[in-house]
């Protein structure tokens, strides 16, 4: 059966990879994107290393002369109107020609990068892999530092749902109810030609996502210059921060390089991060209102990957308890199986998803928690064969739900796959 999980892996990611990176699925997102990209790049390793190493690479090639990675690098070969919102409504092209998206997601590459380096040690030296990628993930996460501390508590804010990588989920609602959303009319969905309409975000949420990227367009996607209706302190955001600090303390120790200042970012974001735990559980800070968005999301659990975190005994009981119920439904949910919002097919409302099951994986087995980890492991591999690598699963059915061939879903079952 593993054997046959690596082979049907392989079979995904060999049939998604363009020549130079992968696309998340060929039908719902057929661009390059960016935290797909590293978790891609984690799984892709252990086929080629190699090949992983130019996935980060030619993402890292559409970074913007500011810093930032675009959550969405567009690929020339693809239609134009083929994903929406694409280059035309965007309208952001780098010093080098590349289209993108104006938006980030998380900061999950530098993580990648180091994980991609262990993979073939020998190779990446010989290709000087770290030395090339480590200035650019350093202007990275100083774009991060610099750019988007809005609230000034030296944690990072997104300025858009899809920043966080989980669009729709309920942590948003309140912020985005602020939002005047663009009519319906003045746009098309393309995702819906894809995936089932009760899988994905609604219409309504939609006019709203592309209205706040529109304000953000118009101002030149200066962070000093938009006045940003939606700005929120993410935990998943911040604490993939925080793990991609110590990766680059790794990396620049590796370069015989000083690893002290990531050291020092990294305690000092993980001492930040601590502002947001309340009610067991990490929450997102609504830098409107100043206050915690009293929602269980998934995100709150991903912390369990930061080093040294005083709250995980806490967290841990709240992953094991009634709202996320661990060992007992599929993977972890997305949103709090007791909550008001809970939806169980629909994106980041409920859904459990593997990128997600894969950073707790990480956790649990750097808090030596190796029991819950080789659950959590089973569950993924399961899943991933019986589904046909679904982008997200229903956490009690355990049935596919959006794109299947979905490339992270293959490469983190791969990663896990190894022994
Ligand atoms: N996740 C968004 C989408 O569904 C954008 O990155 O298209």
């Amino acid at each position: 059966m593993t054997a046959s999980i690596r082979q049907q892996a392989a079979r995904v990611l060999l049939g998604n990879w363009t020549g130079h990176s992968t696309v998340p699925s060929h039908s719902l997102y057929p661009h390059q994107w960016s935290w797909d990209s590293a978790f891609i790049a984690i799984g892709l390793r252990h086929l080629s290393p190699r090949r992983a190493q130019v996935e980060l690479e030619s993402l890292l090639g559409s970074q913007w002369a500011d810093g930032r990675i675009p959550h969405i690098s567009f690929s020339p070969a693809v239609a134009r109107d083929a994903y929406f919102p694409g280059p035309d409504f965007w309208q952001a092209v780098t010093q080098g020609g590349v289209e993108t998206s104006g938006i980030i997601q998380p900061p999950v590459h530098a993580l990648a990068a180091w994980l991609t380096h262990l993979a073939d040690s020998d190779e990446s030296v010989r290709r000087n892999f770290l030395a090339r990628v480590y200035p650019k993930l350093v202007a990275w996460h100083a774009y991060l530092r610099d750019r988007r501390d809005l609230g000034g508590r030296g944690l990072v804010a997104i300025v858009h749902p899809w920043e966080s990588g989980m669009d729709n989920s309920p942590a948003w609602d309140a912020a985005l109810a602020r939002v005047e959303p663009a009519p319906l009319e003045s746009f098309t969905r393309r995702d819906t030609d894809h995936a089932s309409d009760s899988d994905r975000p609604t219409d309504l949420d939609y006019g709203r996502y592309v209205q706040l990227a529109a304000t953000y367009r118009d101002h030149g996607y200066d962070d000093g210059r938009t006045p940003f209706a939606f700005a929120l302190e993410d935990p998943c955001f911040n604490a993939l921060l925080i793990a991609s600090e110590h990766a680059l303390a790794e990396i620049a120790s590796a370069l015989s390089l000083d690893p002290v200042p990531h050291l020092k970012a990294a305690a000092a974001l993980t001492s930040s991060l601590s502002t947001l735990f309340a009610d067991g559980i990490f929450e997102a800070r609504d830098l409107e209102s100043e206050r915690l968005v009293a929602a269980g999301t998934i995100s709150g659990l991903v912390p369990l990957i930061v080093p040294g975190l005083v709250e995980a005994e806490e967290l841990l009981a709240t992953a094991c308890g009634p709202r996320f119920r661990f060992g007992e439904v599929r993977m972890v949910p997305s949103y709090d199986l007791t909550g008001p919002a809970f939806e169980p097919g629909r994106y980041w409302r409920g859904p459990s998803w593997f990128n997600t099951a894969w950073l707790i994986h990480r956790g649990l087995v750097g808090l030596g928690r190796t029991d819950l980890a080789a659950t959590l492991r089973t569950d993924v591999l399961e899943l991933a064969a019986t589904t046909g690598f679904a982008e997200y699963v229903d956490p009690h059915t355990g049935e596919p739900r959006g794109a299947r061939d979905f490339s992270w879903t293959a490469a983190l079952a791969l990663d896990l796959e190894q022994p």
